[in-house]
């Protein structure tokens, strides 16, 4: 029997300088049989490109593929807990080599391809984690309540929404959110390891964040 099984996840968001991506890894090799495997994981993320220098593209920085988009801010971390489960993956940088750019729809889009030894046979979830660092429009206008997290882990503090005036959504500036997916280097009964399917377009938002 053969599984396939989904393990790429995507949000998107507006009215900050994150404008979503998408995360996705995939074995180098899926009839690698050693106690570690090589699997590749990939980082997309497209940002506001004027927001600031940390964001910014033209086609020099894509030529010379520095600096970094958004570089040594923040990591793509194990979520899965005990930490023993994470099959010695390292956290990874988000910086990542722009890739494109549009001054129309005021966007820098990137992406970093990271190789890492994983032990055979994990089972983890990875994550690009934010707290209250955006804003987004969202359908979920509920004040008050507490935030919760994709995976796993769940925070005290309230988050705070400001109802505006276009019918069911409101802004809310701090939201928790996570872009992420899960790795499993299960085999399967034919003795291959599962390889994800990839989704190379943003295909519809999704606001993981404020499911209460
Ligand atoms: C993975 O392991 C192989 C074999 O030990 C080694 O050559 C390679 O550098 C390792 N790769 C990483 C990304 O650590």
């Amino acid at each position: 029997m053969i599984h396939i099984i989904l393990l790429f996840c995507f949000v998107s968001v507006e009215s900050s300088h994150f404008y979503g991506g998408t995360v996705t890894w995939r074995p180098m090799s899926n009839t690698d049989t050693s106690s570690k495997v090589s699997i590749l994981f990939t980082q997309s993320y497209q940002w506001r490109r004027s927001y600031g220098s940390a964001t910014f593209c033209d086609q020099t920085i894509i030529t010379n593929q520095s600096p970094k988009l958004v570089s040594g801010s923040d990591t793509l971390q194990c979520t899965t807990t005990p930490s023993s489960a994470c099959g010695s993956y390292s956290s990874i940088d988000i910086g990542e080599y722009c890739t494109d750019f549009s001054t129309i729809v005021d966007s820098s889009s990137g992406q970093i391809s990271t190789l890492q030894n994983i032990t055979a046979g994990s089972k983890f979830c990875v994550a690009f984690q934010g707290t209250a660092w955006i804003g987004l429009q969202s359908t979920n206008c509920v004040t008050g309540r507490k935030k919760r997290w994709l995976f796993g882990s769940a925070s005290t503090t309230k988050r705070t929404t400001v109802s505006t005036t276009t019918g069911a959504t409101c802004y809310s500036t701090s939201a928790a959110w996570s872009i992420g997916c899960c790795v499993d280097l299960t085999f399967r009964s034919d003795g291959i390891i599962n390889t994800p399917p990839v989704a190379t377009i943003l295909s519809q938002n999704t606001l993981y964040s404020l499911t209460a």
